[in-house]
């Protein structure tokens, strides 16, 4: 299993802060002896078993596992590689070990983590953990998280250290003001439960805006264009890195407008529709995270992002040469399972006329899923559809980028140009 994340932040603007950093730095060092005594211990009074089950529930929907736990590593005990602009990060090491994870940590500690992004001693933490999410879950659902992480059996293992530019934490200390505000959900009276319910989650522990907002120059999420899309590299084996678009998921006509409340929370909870199905990392967001939660749970989900105000993205039809040079490599290659019409079939394939994989505004995981396939996880079946194959050592760069402007311009899609160039980035 590959796994990592997007960019967050830079640096270089903050630098001009210069004077301050010597005050900073002797500040956070000075912060750090103080708190080192301010652990837990082992003498904690036991939590109730519910508490605990409650805790390993919210720590599957804040999806930890999949950041936590590297390939062949013990679960939670940390080092998966995130990519940022920057360089690479690595996961915390985060079951209870007194040395090399958070077994010292108090709750209060841990609360300050998850809520404001800073670790005992002033260590501020990168937005890579998202913590600009997780600030939004209530104190009791944290509390809950922190009572399970302490049943784990502690690892000692320490991650692999941060390249240098990720030394420079207290470049957070300018981050945060400017991009980050700490607060719990509020409900909102004019919506129903379940509305709130699906927000809470999608919102929080969900961070499902980690990946599907827009982020700007300093890599914060925009959060007027919340959800209508977003665009990240992972490691993959070989440490090579892969790009993806995470699509649109506001209902605008090049992201869910064509999905229904049941399409979605169906696709959430098994990680499939008539719409669509898993791939890349949704896999592990599926496979790890939402398969866990109630059907109530990922129902209100679906309730919650089936209200967002649509928000466009892409909509820009490739021109009509481009659409027609690809239209011969489509009947070749693909119209056996996604029909002619582009409907897709109940027995072959998800449509891709109103995909909002295929009108992305970054063509990434379109191209992606021509040249490697959905590649699942085994456990999750796509109800009676086919298996896509791969297409890499079959078509060429410009075969595909044909094949994907026909795709993205036919029916009434409208996604951009794909290029050549587009493909052969993603090899
Ligand atoms: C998108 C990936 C991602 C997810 C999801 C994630 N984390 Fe993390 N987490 C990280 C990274 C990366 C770091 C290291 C950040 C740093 O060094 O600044 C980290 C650090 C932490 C830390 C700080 C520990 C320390 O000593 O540095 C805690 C606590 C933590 N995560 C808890 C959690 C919990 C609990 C969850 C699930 C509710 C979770 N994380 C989900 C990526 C993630
Ligand atoms: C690690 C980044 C990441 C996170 C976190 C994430 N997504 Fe995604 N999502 C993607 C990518 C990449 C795609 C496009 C590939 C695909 O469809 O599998 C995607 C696709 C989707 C799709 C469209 C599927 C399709 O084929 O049209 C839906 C719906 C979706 N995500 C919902 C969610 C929800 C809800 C959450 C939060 C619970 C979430 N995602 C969290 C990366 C992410
Ligand atoms: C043997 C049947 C089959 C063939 C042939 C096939 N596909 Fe697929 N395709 C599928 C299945 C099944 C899925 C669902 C897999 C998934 O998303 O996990 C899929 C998913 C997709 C998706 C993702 C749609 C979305 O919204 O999530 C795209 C895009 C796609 N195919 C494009 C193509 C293109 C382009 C070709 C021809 C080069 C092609 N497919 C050939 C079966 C097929």
């Amino acid at each position: 299993m590959k796994k990592s994340r997007s960019a967050f932040f830079c640096v270089p603007a903050l630098l001009v802060a210069g004077t301050v950093i010597g005050l900073l730095i002797g500040r956070a060092c000075r912060a750090q002896g103080g708190a080192q005594a301010s652990g837990a211990g082992s003498a904690a009074p036991r939590t109730a078993d519910s508490t605990i089950q409650q805790g390993k529930y919210l720590a599957a929907a804040g999806d930890c596992a999949s950041c936590h736990t590297r390939p062949g590593g013990a679960a939670f005990s940390g080092g998966v590689p995130v990519i940022t602009k920057l360089g690479t990060i690595y996961s915390s090491n985060i079951t209870p070990d007194d040395q090399t994870g958070i077994g010292a940590w108090s709750l209060d500690d841990f609360r300050t983590a998850m809520h404001d992004g800073i670790a005992p001693g002033g260590r501020h933490l990168f937005p890579a953990f998202p913590y600009t999410s997780f600030t939004r879950v209530s104190d009791a659902d944290v509390a809950a998280i922190y009572a399970y992480l302490r049943t784990l059996q502690p690892v000692r293992y320490a991650p692999p250290a941060d390249s240098l530019l990720f030394r420079q934490r207290w470049a957070m200390a300018f981050w945060n003001p400017l991009f980050f505000k700490s607060g719990r959900f509020e409900p909102d009276p004019r919506q129903s439960g379940q509305w709130n319910r699906g927000a809470y989650l999608v919102e929080g522990l969900g961070h499902c805006d980690a990946c599907h907002s827009p982020r700007n120059f300093f890599m914060a999420e925009q959060t007027s264009r919340a959800y209508s899309g977003g665009t990240f590299d992972e490691q993959v084996p070989g440490g090579q890195t892969r790009r993806w678009s995470a699509v649109n998921l506001t209902s605008s006509r090049t992201g869910l407008a064509a999905w229904s409340v049941d399409n979605l929370a169906g696709y959430l909870k098994t990680g499939f529709s008539l719409r669509a199905g898993v791939f890349g990392p949704m896999n592990d967001v599926v496979d790890r995270s939402l398969r866990n939660l109630s059907d109530d749970d990922v129902h209100a989900m679906a309730v919650y992002l089936k209200s967002l105000p649509p928000q466009r993205s892409g909509e820009a039809a490739p021109p009509k040469a481009a659409v027609t040079a690809g239209a011969r490599l489509y009947s070749d290659n693909c119209e056996e399972c996604h029909m002619s019409s582009g409907r897709g079939g109940l027995f072959s394939a998800p449509p891709l006329s109103a995909s909002a994989v295929v009108q992305a505004g970054d063509p990434a995981s379109l191209i992606n899923i021509i040249l490697y396939g959905p590649d699942q996880p085994q456990d999750i079946k796509l109800g009676g559809w086919e298996t896509m194959k791969p297409y890499r050592n079959d078509l060429s760069d410009a075969e595909i980028a044909a094949v994907s402007n026909y795709v993205r311009g036919s029916w009434s899609n409208r996604g951009g140009t794909v290029t050549p160039a587009d493909v052969a980035r993603q090899r």
